[in-house]
C-alpha cells in the first residue's frame, strides 16, 4: 500500500512501480536514513512537538531496524518505493501509531536532501584517506628513485633530463589538489536541510539547531526551497572526482607506457597484471588501461547531474531521483579504482638502468649544451641555441650523441668550446644542477616528498 492511499482508488501499475522506486539504489543509505529519524526523532522529544518517552519509543524502534538490517535479520524489500518508506513503514509495523508520528514536520524531500549530505560527507573522508595512501607512497618511491635519472618529455619527445622521484612527485601535487578539492565539497554539504520540510517549511516550532548538532552539522540549510531543491554538492563532488580520474588516467597512460618492451621503465607486479588466452609472451597492464578507461563513465556521471538539474524549476521534481545512481557511481569507480591502483604502484619495480639508458640517446642534454656556452663562454643564448642545434644536425648525420661527439668536431661549429662541456652535459650534472625551487634535483625531490608527507600528518 502507497503512503498516499488517501487519495488514490488504484494501486500503482507494477511495471510502472517498478520504474518509479528508487530502493535498489538507496537502500545503501539506510544507515544515514535511520540516524536522520533518529536525530529527527529526538528533536522533537526535545521541543515538546512530542512527548519524549514517544520520542525515545521511536528511536529505540529505528535502532532495532539498524542493527536487524546489519545483521541481516531484516531485509530490505525490493517493492518498496524507496528507502524512506521502507524504514517508516517498518518502524510502523513494530511500533504502531508511534511509528506513524515519525514523519510529522518533515517530508521525504528534505529527508533524501539530508540522507544524500550524510551519505557523501562520509565518501568524501574515505576518498581523501585513500588519496592521501597513495600520495604516501608516491612519496616514498620518490625518495627511493630521487637520483634516478629519466627522460622528461614534451610531445612525448624527448626533452630534458629529469627524475623519476620528480616525475611521481608531479602526481603526488595533482592528488593532493584533489584532496582540497573533496574537502572542500565536503565543507559545502556541511548543511543540515531537515525543517525545509516537502518545499516551504512548517508551522511547527522545530529546533533545526539541535537536529544539525545531533548528527554532526556544523550548519543549517537557510532557504526551504533551497534546502530540498538543489544538488549542487553532487555537481561538485562529481566534478572533484572527475578531476582525481583525469589524473589517475594521465597516470595510467603513462603506466602503460612504461611498462611497454619500447621504454621498459617500470615492471607491474605479477599480481596487477594479466596474461593473453593466446600470446604466452604477453604481461598486460590491465589495471592500469581500465582505470583508464573508467574515467569515461565517471565524466558520464557528471555530466548527467549537471544534466538532470539544469532545466528544473523549485523545487523538488522526481528528475532529482537520478542524482543518486550518477553521484554513487562516480564514488564506487573512484574507491575501485584506488583500490587495485594503490598496491599496483607500490609493488611496482622500477628499471632505472632503462631510464638512464633512455635519456642519455634523445639529446635531452642540449639545453644544458648551450647553456654551458653561456655560462662558461659568455654567449648569448639565443646564439648558443643556434651553436648547439648545428651540433645536434651533426650528430645526427654521424649517427653520434653529444656525448660521443669529438671535441674537434665541437670545436669546428664553435672555437670556444673546450673538454668542460663533456662534464657539462653529463646527465647526472644537467640533474643535480637543476635545483631552482620546483626542480628535479634529487636534494629537491627529497625536500619535496618530505614536505608533502609532512602535510599528510
Ligand atoms: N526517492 C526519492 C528521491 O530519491 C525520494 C524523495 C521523494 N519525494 C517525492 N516527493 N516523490 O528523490
Amino acid at each position: 500500500m502507497k503512503l498516499w492511499a488517501g487519495r488514490f482508488q488504484k494501486e500503482i501499475d507494477q511495471k510502472t512501480n517498478d520504474f518509479n522506486s528508487s530502493i535498489s539504489f538507496d537502500s545503501r543509505m539506510y544507515r544515514e536514513d535511520i540516524e536522520g529519524s533518529i536525530a529527527h526523532a529526538t528533536m522533537l522529544g526535545a521541543s515538546g512537538i512530542l512527548p519524549k518517552d514517544e520520542a525515545d519509543r521511536i528511536c529505540a524502534g529505528l535502532e532495532e531496524i539498524r542493527s536487524d538490517i546489519d545483521s541481516g535479520k531484516l531485509s530490505i524489500d525490493p517493492n518498496a518505493e524507496d528507502i524512506h518508506t521502507f524504514i517508516e513503514g517498518e518502524l510502523t509495523a513494530r511500533l504502531g501509531d508511534s511509528g506513524k508520528r515519525l514523519h510529522t514536520a518533515r517530508s521525504r524531500n528534505d529527508q533524501v536532501a539530508l540522507d544524500i549530505r550524510l551519505y557523501l560527507k562520509k565518501e568524501c573522508a574515505a576518498l581523501t584517506g585513500q588519496l592521501r595512501e597513495l600520495i604516501a607512497v608516491l612519496c616514498r618511491k620518490a625518495l627511493l628513485h630521487k637520483g634516478d635519472v629519466m627522460p622528461g618529455y614534451t610531445h612525448l619527445q624527448r626533452a630534458q633530463p629529469i627524475t623519476f622521484g620528480h616525475h611521481l612527485l608531479a602526481y603526488a601535487e595533482m592528488l593532493l589538489r584533489d584532496v582540497g578539492r573533496l574537502e572542500d565539497a565536503a565543507k559545502r554539504m556541511d548543511s543540515m536541510p531537515l525543517g525545509s520540510c516537502a518545499l516551504a517549511g512548517t508551522t511547527y516550532p522545530l529546533d533545526r539547531e539541535l537536529t544539525a548538532k545531533l548528527l554532526g552539522f556544523s550548519a543549517v540549510t537557510q532557504n526551504s526551497l533551497d534546502g530540498v531543491a538543489d544538488r549542487d554538492f553532487c555537481v561538485e563532488l562529481a566534478c572533484a572526482i572527475s578531476l582525481a580520474m583525469v589524473h589517475l588516467s594521465r597516470f595510467s597512460e603513462e603506466i602503460i607506457l612504461w611498462c611497454s618492451w619500447e621504454f621498459k621503465f617500470i615492471e607491474l607486479d605479477d599480481a596487477f597484471s594479466t596474461g593473453s588466452s593466446i600470446m604466452p609472451q604477453k604481461k598486460n597492464p590491465d589495471i592500469a588501461e581500465l582505470v583508464r578507461g573508467k574515467s569515461g563513465r565517471v565524466f558520464g556521471d557528471l555530466m548527467t547531474l549537471l544534466t538532470v538539474l539544469k532545466g528544473l524549476p523549485l523545487a523538488y521534481n522526481k528528475d532529482m531521483q537520478e542524482d543518486k545512481e550518477a553521484i554513487f557511481d562516480a564514488v564506487d569507480t573512484l574507491k575501485m579504482c584506488l583500490t587495485a591502483f594503490i598496491p599496483m604502484i607500490d609493488t611496482m619495480k622500477v628499471l632505472p638502468e632503462n631510464m638512464r639508458h633512455a635519456a642519455a640517446k634523445g639529446f635531452i642534454n642540449a639545453t644544458d649544451c648551450a647553456d654551458y656556452l653561456v655560462d662558461a663562454k659568455g654567449l648569448p643564448f639565443r646564439d648558443a641555441y643556434k651553436i648547439t642545434g648545428t651540433l645536434v644536425a651533426r650528430c645526427i648525420e654521424k649517427g653520434l650523441t653529444l656525448e660521443t661527439l669529438p671535441l674537434s668536431e665541437y670545436q669546428e661549429i664553435c672555437p670556444a668550446f673546450d673538454e668542460g662541456v663533456y662534464d657539462a652535459i653529463s646527465l647526472d650534472r644537467c640533474v643535480n644542477n637543476r635545483k631552482v625551487l620546483g626542480g628535479p634535483a634529487p636534494e629537491n625531490v627529497e625536500a619535496q616528498a618530505g614536505r608533502i608527507l609532512s602535510l599528510l600528518k
